[in-house]
């Protein structure tokens, strides 16, 4: 027998000679997994009162347990926690202390569960915790966007393909646009929470373990929908995780594509919208600027959450079963994503009640594209004209408007009816802004009462899930 055994380290009896000072640094986790402390404490807790209900702990070792890591709780909470990296992770960390306070029942904890269980149960316990703050960022959101949308069911403003004015919607239609995709994004982080809610516990290393347990009851206690099926796959895969941060690169892909047109609406160019002083800030050079700094920001930080998307597919890939360290790596790009998400949804929920439009300039811009253009061909079909050729006459009709300068509801009878002589008085009804919005009265359409109702809907909707 070795006489040098270094009893400081993990798995100890095993070595013959304490780790290197830089590996265990290098292979500690303990700096940023103590984030996980509370969800670590709380599987600990249903594991040793299963371990008890099963006459693995008496009730006197499931009590000490209990008092202990109550304890450990209260001392991560108020910071006089001792973190150490000698003791590699916060698993360990509160084992080692919880064997400081309570002795021999604190190394009874981790019977019948490894640290491979014990991770994936956490992440998962974690997850479905930021699960429940991103949506209520996410419902903020979305009564934000309904409150504006109702609000300007009626705003017209140009709608635009390829960036050019195409034809005219309203403010309110456009900002359903915005609600209907956070609404698919809350029904991808449900689909995603059904799929993590799933208990590890029991697994154990691997290959599960020879003790009784009731996995059930354990389930139960932390509230899992029931315990996984195969404890191989239990401890190795992080589709899950993987999965989160894809639906998180998804939000944020919308929020980037929301940003990108907050951005452009507040430029001068625009002038759509009047970003709120207390969302943007100045220049240090140019006294002049007020700069869209929030959208910019939430657009920047998309490409971190799927960066963090692509490390995690990279970091399974390979990975033969089961558990493997790279692991370990899972938890900083997951930590980040989520308080990514939850910090740009409620930046967003807190700026939209402030975003004021400018109804002038998006009307006197919805009128300089031809945006009734569509309209007018589709008055040429219904007075009998095929839709290629109305298409073909309403084409000369805007070159006609190019070259003088006028949009289509300014040319006078006699020039309109040069393009067809079906063209008669009832045509500018068709031309203006308000009649070619309003005719859009269909489910989805862009009409003011359809909008409206959509609204009514959608913020019914809400109320239920
Ligand atoms: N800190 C580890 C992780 O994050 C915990 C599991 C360690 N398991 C092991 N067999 N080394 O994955």
């Amino acid at each position: 027998m070795s006489t040098n055994i270094n009893t400081e380290k993990l798995s100890s009896a095993r070595f013959a000679t304490a780790t290197d000072a830089f590996v265990e640094v290098f292979t500690a986790s303990v700096d940023f997994d103590q984030r996980m402390a509370a969800q670590d404490i709380q599987g600990s807790l249903a594991h040793a009162q299963m371990l008890c209900s099963i006459g693995v702990l008496t009730p006197d070792e499931l009590a000490a347990i209990q008092t202990g890591l109550q304890q450990i709780a209260v001392e991560i909470a108020n910071g006089t926690f001792q973190w150490s990296v000698k003791q590699e992770d916060v698993h360990m960390n509160i084992e080692a202390r919880l064997t400081d306070l309570i002795g021999i029942a604190g190394k009874k904890l981790h019977t019948g569960r490894s640290r491979n269980d014990q991770v994936a149960t956490d992440i998962r316990l974690y997850l479905r915790a930021e699960i429940a703050s991103i949506t209520a960022q996410l419902h903020r959101l979305q009564v934000a966007l309904l409150d504006l949308a109702e609000a300007h069911y009626n705003t017209i403003m140009p709608g635009f393909t390829h960036l050019q004015v195409a034809q005219p919607v309203t403010f309110g239609h456009h900002l359903m646009a915005w609600f209907e995709m956070l609404k698919r994004d809350r029904e991808r982080l449900q689909d995603c929470f059904k799929r993590l809610n799933v208990m590890p516990l029991g697994a154990a290393a691997l290959a599960g373990t020879s003790y009784p347990i009731d996995r059930h009851m354990t389930a139960e206690l932390l509230g899992f929908s029931h315990p996984s099926a195969n404890s191989l796959d239990s401890v190795s895969d992080r589709d899950f995780a993987i999965e989160f941060t894809a639906v998180g690169s998804i939000i944020m892909m919308h929020l980037s594509r929301f940003s990108e047109e907050l951005i452009l609406w507040s430029s001068a160019q625009f002038n759509f919208i009047d970003m709120p002083d207390a969302f943007c800030t100045g220049s240090s050079i140019m006294p002049q600027k007020k700069n869209p700094d929030v959208p910019e920001l939430v657009r920047g930080k998309s490409g971190r959450v799927t960066g963090h998307l692509v490390a995690l597919l990279m970091l399974m890939k390979s990975q033969p079963l089961a558990y493997n360290k790279d692991n370990q790596e899972d938890k900083e790009p997951l930590f980040d994503t989520a308080d990514t998400l939850v910090n740009c949804l409620r930046a967003f929920a807190d700026m939209m009640p402030h975003i004021q439009p400018n109804k002038a300039n998006m009307l006197q811009s919805a009128k300089q594209g031809f945006a009734t253009a569509t309209d007018l061909a589709d008055y040429l079909v219904r007075k009998g004209m095929a839709f290629r050729d109305a298409h073909e006459a309403v084409g000369l009709a805007v070159r006609l408007g190019i070259n003088t300068q006028r949009d289509l509801s300014e040319l006078s009878l006699a020039e309109l009816q040069q393009f067809s002589n079906t063209i008669g008085d009832d045509v500018f009804k068709v031309l203006s802004l308000e009649g070619s919005v309003a005719a859009r009265q269909h489910i989805g359409g862009t009409a003011p009462d359809t909008v409206r109702k959509a609204i009514q809907t959608a913020r019914a909707q809400l109320l239920t899930v």
